[in-house]
């Protein structure tokens, strides 16, 4: 009873802590320290600020407050909710996507509602590298490598679709249950079945709802030039050049214009048809793009491995330019300027000029990608014969390795998953990636 009491504080303990008597306020107390949300201010999903930078950049203004950001924060909550209270856009279909029951046990400070339903399992397990609006920030995360993956722009590596498409239900879920080996992706094997589906459901939400977000600052509000809606002293040097350069009625048109289009934005039939509408359709189309595979062909094993190995090592296929003629990941083609898609979404290695700026608004420092070394025998993305097959098949989104090309055959892959899961010595003293200066971090 007691424990019970400590250990799954509700958000109405949180709101009155008093009732109930001293005892109970001493034990609401207790669990208030090793619980986190109760007394910190309520939760805020943050706007995406890597990718405001960057438009900003590329536009050489800035954006307005009050016309672009302000209007992009009322739309994601208005659509989503916040991070303690979730809502379903209102997107027609969007019940086949996003199940809201389950997205309110994902959500939340960790512990019970009012009528006892469990709360709060992201924050519970996933915050502290994830991050509140799935950024891959946390707290944890500066000190991983690789980084947690940041949720927002809609791009997962493990998965049985092609290169390109969203993971599909079952892809998310499965790394959650089993984890990504060698990597600080943990497996969370032993939550229930209910639990994995919430997580995974808030996993989507989360990804849904920062491809939104990045749409409307890349797009739509983000190619709106704001210079005219600006007070003279909020116009950068450009902005005033621009605006010093127009007619009073230009002007006032330019202003029209502006509004307008923000106007048009703002409106739910532009939200739903052009930004929400068609990522839900992307995602539930994944659904039935799962790469279809030739069963693996009757053959001796031994023999499939030496053909794999003839393939790995051939122009055909490439494997070796990365992996390397040892496999330990050190191939020609390999090259020093090798960062995910997640790094080169703010830094840039032949103009690293604007990284200081991207740092100072949170962004992790850029850390190289290095193809597998694979005589460690670790596949991050899951060791049954059929995740390999995928990954060779369809290559790894967002981190630089390809598709085999079309003219390798669903046979030719069956041998390389021999090859690279049985044809290899085990080598697990070869450190893929010695740790490197860059890899280190001061503490402050
Ligand atoms: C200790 C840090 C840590 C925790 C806790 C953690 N993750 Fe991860 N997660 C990672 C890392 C690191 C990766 C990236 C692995 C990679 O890129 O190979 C990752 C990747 C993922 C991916 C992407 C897989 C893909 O195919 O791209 C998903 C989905 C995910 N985590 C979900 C979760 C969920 C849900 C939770 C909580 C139940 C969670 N993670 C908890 C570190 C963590
Ligand atoms: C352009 C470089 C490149 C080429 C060519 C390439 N890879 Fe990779 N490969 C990588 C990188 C980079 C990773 C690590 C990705 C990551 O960090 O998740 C990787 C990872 C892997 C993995 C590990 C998957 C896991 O779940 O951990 C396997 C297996 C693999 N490659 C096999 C192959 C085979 C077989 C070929 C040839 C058909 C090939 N690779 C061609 C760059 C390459």
């Amino acid at each position: 009873m007691m424990r019970q009491k400590t250990t799954s504080m509700s958000a109405e303990d949180c709101r009155d802590p008093g009732r109930g008597g001293w005892s109970r306020w001493l034990l609401a107390a207790l669990g208030a320290v090793a619980t986190v949300g109760c007394y910190s201010p309520a939760a805020k999903f943050e706007l995406n600020k890597i990718a405001i930078h960057k438009r900003e950049l590329e536009n050489e203004a800035t954006f307005s407050q009050q016309y672009q950001l302000t209007p992009i924060a009322k739309i994601l909550a208005d659509q989503f909710g916040t991070p303690d209270e979730p809502k379903l856009p209102n997107v027609p279909g969007i019940e086949d996507f996003l199940d809201l029951e389950k997205l309110k046990m994902a959500a939340g400070p960790y512990g019970s509602d009012k009528d006892g339903k469990q709360r709060g399992l992201y924050r519970q397990h996933c915050v502290h590298c994830h991050g509140i609006n799935g950024d891959g920030a946390g707290p944890t995360a500066a000190f991983l490598n690789p980084y947690p993956r940041d949720y927002r722009p809609g791009k997962f590596k493990f998965k049985s679709t092609a290169s390109g498409l969203p993971p599909t239900h079952q892809d998310l879920k499965r790394i959650i249950e089993d984890g990504a080996a060698g990597t600080a992706m943990p497996s969370f094997k032993l939550l229930s079945e209910d639990e994995i589906e919430a997580l995974t459901q808030y996993v989507k939400y989360l990804s849904l709802r920062g491809e939104a977000e990045l749409y409307m600052i890349e797009a739509q509000f983000g190619d709106l030039y704001p210079a005219v809606m600006k007070p003279a002293d909020k116009r950068n040097e450009e902005e005033q050049k621009y605006v010093a350069e127009l007619s009073p009625e230009e002007i006032e048109e330019e202003k029209a214009e502006f509004l307008e289009e923000v106007e048009f934005f703002e409106s739910e039939e532009n939200i739903v048809d052009e930004v929400i509408g068609p990522i839900v359709d992307k995602w539930l189309d994944a659904e039935e793009e799962v790469t279809v595979i030739e069963p693996k062909p009757e053959m001796d094993i031994h023999e499939s491995i030496e053909k794999g190995r003839e393939l790995f090592f051939s122009s055909k296929t490439g494997c070796a330019g990365c992996h390397g003629e040892s496999a330990l990941g050190d191939g020609q083609t390999a090259e020093a300027d090798f960062y995910d898609d997640w790094t080169r979404f703010y830094y840039d290695p032949s103009d690293p000029s604007t990284l200081e700026g991207y740092l100072a608004l949170g962004a992790l420092e850029p850390r190289k990608l290095r193809p597998r070394n694979l005589r460690q025998g670790v596949f991050r993305g899951g060791r049954r014969p059929i995740d390999i097959f995928w990954r060779i098949r369809n290559g790894i989104d967002g981190a630089k390795m390809p598709a085999a090309p079309p003219i390798v055959t669903d046979e030719e892959i069956w041998h390389l998953v021999d090859f690279v899961r049985m044809g290899l010595p085990y080598d697990p003293l070869s450190e893929n990636e010695p740790h490197q200066p860059e890899n280190l971090r001061e503490r402050n």
